[in-house]
């Protein structure tokens, strides 16, 4: 069941920003075009290539990928995030094409199939799903939620927070839109899609496409009362696809959950979920010094709640020990490949537990190389 919901755009829901029609750059594209080629010698045909785009560009400001391009770019956007621990798979990306797709409620659906794909049942695959690129005469649909999915955050009359702070901007635009969220801490906010033109589409996100994973404690019962929950796939939906001078500004992706993300940050962030207190009380730790060390043991249980938990759902999830090793792998692999492996620390560093890890002690090369996913404003 899908239902759609459309309104007419009240005064609090953002304008679009202006269109970036802008022309692609031919070097961009050539240099691309290079990397592909040197990157798949047996392909060929390069010159030919770089003179059907030479002048696609001159005649219509852009030019088109062709399949094996886009794999290969979505790929390498992944493989130029600095900020990524997870990179080793890079290889594995699933892409899923979907160039054709023009309507708002055409994205809004691709992004459900995504979700569903990228679930499997729990065990979770890295999916990218492109929708159509800005082009000089036409700017493509955005999703305005910088995730797929994301939990809601309602203001309480005593000024306090219901949900996720994080997404008391983004809520609050579903209710302009007309939306109506329970008031709980975990409800799923729909997608807003930004057509090309006219007014923001709200769609619901079927419950069966969002897997959930309720959090309980190895060693303690009560963990299970404190009625916290995460959803299993992590997919980023604000990005920019940037490949080889062409924009493409709807183009969701996710990976697996490292289990600090969840652990050590959105529950734990005092601008957050803020739980460590919580925690620590029922831990019967004494909060009044910290000098007892009360947070980070009360992180550690948090911590071992969420691989605990999504381990028992068959919830595909990694802890940060095994995934710096294989971000370490990742590294010595692309010095082998005779590339650099640009990254950037204070992302890399894991949350908890920082200096227990290999991949603190050590600086990294921090250019920043395109294809890439960036944040457009
Ligand atoms: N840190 C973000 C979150 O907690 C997700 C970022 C992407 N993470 C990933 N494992 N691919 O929701």
């Amino acid at each position: 069941m899908r239902t759609w919901i459309r309104s007419l755009r009240p005064h609090d829901v953002p304008a679009a920003p202006v269109a970036a029609r802008r022309v692609t750059d031919l070097r961009e594209a050539e240099r691309f075009i290079r990397l592909y080629h040197a990157e798949h010698p047996s392909a060929g045909g390069m010159p030919a290539r770089l003179r059907d785009i030479a002048r696609d560009v001159a005649r219509h400001g852009t030019y088109t990928h062709t399949y094996e391009e886009l794999v290969f770019g979505a790929r390498v956007a992944w493989r130029n995030s600095n900020r990524c621990i997870g990179r080793l798979y890079w290889r594995s990306l699933k892409v899923r094409d979907r160039r054709q797709v023009s309507t708002a409620e055409g994205v809004a659906l691709e992004c459900v199939a995504h979700l569903r794909e990228a679930t499997g049942g729990g065990r979770i695959r890295p999916i990218v799903t492109v929708l159509p690129p800005d082009t000089p005469g036409l700017r493509a649909p955005r999703i305005l939620n910088d995730q797929l999915v994301r939990y809601a955050g309602y203001r309480t009359a005593d000024g306090g927070v219901v949900g996720d702070p994080r997404n008391l901007a983004l809520t609050r635009t579903a209710e302009a839109l007309g939306w109506r969220g329970r008031g709980g801490r975990f409800d799923v906010l729909p997608l807003i899609i930004q057509p090309a033109r006219g007014e923001p589409l709200l769609s619901h996100v079927p419950g069966d496409a969002v897997l959930e994973v309720p959090l309980e404690h190895p060693c303690y019962a009560w963990f299970a009362e404190l009625g916290l929950r995460w959803h299993a796939v992590p997919a980023i939906s604000d990005m920019c696809l940037e490949i080889g001078g062409v924009c493409y500004p709807c183009a969701p992706f996710n990976g697996w959950y490292m289990g600090t993300e969840i652990g050590a940050r959105n529950l734990a962030d005092a601008d957050r979920y803020d739980q460590l207190e919580v925690v620590a009380d029922r831990l019967g730790l004494d909060t009044s010094t910290e000098r007892s060390l009360w947070r980070d043991h009360a992180l550690v249980e948090l911590n071992v709640a969420v691989l605990h938990s999504f381990e028992r759902a068959g919830v595909t999830v990694s802890d940060h020990h095994t995934e710096s090793r294989r971000f370490l792998t990742h590294l010595s692999k692309e010095e082998r490949a005779g590339r650099v492996c640009p990254a950037d620390w204070s992302w890399i560093v894991p949350p908890l537990s920082g200096g227990v890890t290999p991949v603190f002690h050590r600086y990294y090369d921090t250019s920043v190389l395109t294809p890439a996913f960036v944040h457009h404003r």
